[in-house]
């Protein structure tokens, strides 16, 4: 594979002085990088807005995404064509490719993909779309197999502290797909707002989806307000509107619902779900709020059943988050009902408490069918070994985790929150949460550090987030995602075959890939600033 790369490096600058001849057709720059490429000599494959999509097996959706792909590249009226005979991109499932991997052989006889899914395919038609819209159309005669390291490949949006449309969410969804992830982790609900229609509780949505007003500056320091109402949620129809059109691109929508903590906006619409039932407002801060549910009163228990049974039956994610971080303990050592709880469970402290909490609810989850995924802390009250846990706060809690035989999602906030700055001096970047990720940073991360081979087994997946308090728009969020999302999928699609001398050149192509998508991406890895 080095080999390989370093051959393509050489003769790199051939490529670079005619970005558009025949000449360039030689070179493929992918990200994430594909396992093993080999090219012909000589021979190319032209595709056009006539091509057809000769679908062999049931792959019916992954050509209709393609073609609606290429639609809007050449701008042309009509997609490409599908048909069940003929020549052209023919696509084929084959089992004996990897799941979600795939082949691709180029040649006078057209562009043969086989799949060892539908979803490898479909990966497969990514690649060559890159190809396409970066290299004129023209395909170069030879050989890609390809087949990502993680099966769970995931990024998450937060539509609580600012909302975001359906279009928005569908744009996220059509950029992360591009880079051939899996999962989006669809963060509903917080202490800013409730997002989601649940039909058992409509105040959730009525009083909890909207705040009074939004601060201004830093959370750290908080001063001034905007004064302006802001507020929005989704109906169960757009949710399963969203869920569909995720589906269609091969990935899997995991929804959380935190609990017990980061729930202000619930106890704001009904009071009875904290310790005390005084009247809060949905949180006008950032930050982490004392006030959180009740885990001594079976309401609250009763509450969070229906809304997961709710939730159940909109997602068909085997996974479902259920928070879990970040929640101070103050109300419950004052707490009649949370105090009573303890002592009729006989544990001796709050964070025992939580652990009960989360592990009655993964009863719950487990009982219909489901798994249970949370933050981190689910391990501070003691997790059972059935539990995903997404280690956040550092590496340390999902490689405790992973050597106990749970299974782990890698998400460590100083690698992978891209709300964070990408540059030391932030300049031009606005206003964020702090921190500092630049790309190089995430490319040279090896998940599996400190780990044994046990623990290593159970590593399913790396994700990034993007939390955003300080991102209020689409356009913003392109440009924390853009490029350090091709970082991050390189971690999760390619892991062992990262290849620090090609990643710039191949970034350098697939910066051309974002613009013919029209999509925003930051300026300084291009320019060199990290
Ligand atoms: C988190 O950042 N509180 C998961
Ligand atoms: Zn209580």
């Amino acid at each position: 594979m080095k080999r390989l790369f370093t051959l393509l490096v050489a003769s790199l600058a051939v490529a670079l002085a005619t970005p558009t001849s025949e000449a360039s057709a030689r070179e493929l720059h992918i990200v994430p990088a594909p396992t093993y490429i080999d090219l012909d000599s000589e021979g190319s494959y032209t595709v056009t807005p006539k091509t057809t999509i000769v679908v062999e097996d049931d792959a019916w959706n992954a050509a209709d995404r393609f073609a609606e792909d290429m639609q809007s590249y050449y701008g042309s009226k009509k997609p490409l064509r599908t048909a069940k005979r003929g020549k052209g991109i023919k696509v084929r499932i084959d089992r004996f490719v990897p799941e979600e991997g795939y082949e691709m052989t180029i040649n006078d006889e057209g562009i043969l993909i086989i799949g060892g899914s539908e979803a490898g395919i479909y990966y497969g038609l990514q690649t060559l779309r890159q190809i396409i819209v970066t290299n004129n159309s023209v395909v170069p005669y030879g050989f890609i197999a390809d087949e990502p390291t993680f099966t769970y490949r995931g990024a998450h949006l937060d539509v609580s502290r600012h909302f975001f449309s359906v279009e928005d969410v569908k744009r996220f969804i059509d950029i992360i797909a591009a880079h051939k992830l899996n999962r989006l982790h669809w963060h509903l609900t917080d202490d800013q707002g409730w997002r989601i229609e649940i039909k058992r509780y409509p105040e959730l949505t009525e009083k909890g989806s909207e705040r009074k007003e939004t601060l201004i500056g830093h959370g750290l320091t908080p001063t001034e307000w905007d004064g302006t109402p802001y507020g929005g949620y989704y109906t169960q129809e757009q949710v399963k509107e969203v869920i569909a059109y995720a589906a269609e691109r091969y990935i899997t929508i995991i929804p959380e619902i935190e609990m017990p903590g980061h729930a202000q906006a619930a106890l704001h619409a009904l009071p009875w779900l904290g310790c005390e039932e005084q009247t809060v407002d949905v949180w006008t801060t950032w930050g982490v709020t004392p006030e959180v549910m009740c885990a001594g009163k079976e309401t609250t228990y009763t509450f969070l059943e229906n809304v997961l049974m709710e939730v159940m039956e909109l997602f068909p994610s085997e996974l479902i988050h259920i928070g879990g971080d970040e929640c101070p303990k103050d109300r419950w050592k004052e707490c009649d009902h949370c105090q009573a709880k303890m002592k009729e469970l006989g544990l001796e402290n709050e964070e025992q408490l939580q652990g009960y909490l989360v592990a009655r609810i993964e009863k719950f989850l487990n009982a219909n069918g489901r798994k249970m995924i949370g933050w981190d802390e689910i391990l501070d009250g003691g997790v059972t070994p059935t539990a995903t846990v997404m280690s956040w706060r550092g590496t340390e809690g999902g490689i405790y985790a992973a050597e106990r035989g749970n299974d782990v999602v890698m998400t460590p906030m100083k690698l992978c929150y891209l709300n964070f700055y990408q540059t030391e001096s932030r300049e031009g970047e606005g206003l964020h949460i702090g921190g500092h990720i630049p790309f190089e940073m995430i490319y040279a991360w090896d998940p599996y550090e400190g780990m044994s081979d046990t623990a290593k087994r159970h590593i399913i997946g790396v994700q990034c987030n993007m939390w955003t308090e300080y991102i209020k728009n689409m356009e913003t969020i392109e440009t924390m995602l853009l490029p350090r999302l091709a970082a991050m999928s390189e971690v999760q699609w390619a892991c062992d075959r990262r290849d620090e001398s090609t990643i710039r050149e191949r970034m350098t192509t697939l910066r051309r890939f974002y613009e013919a998508n029209g999509w925003n991406y930051a300026p300084y890895y291009f320019e060199g600033r990290k």
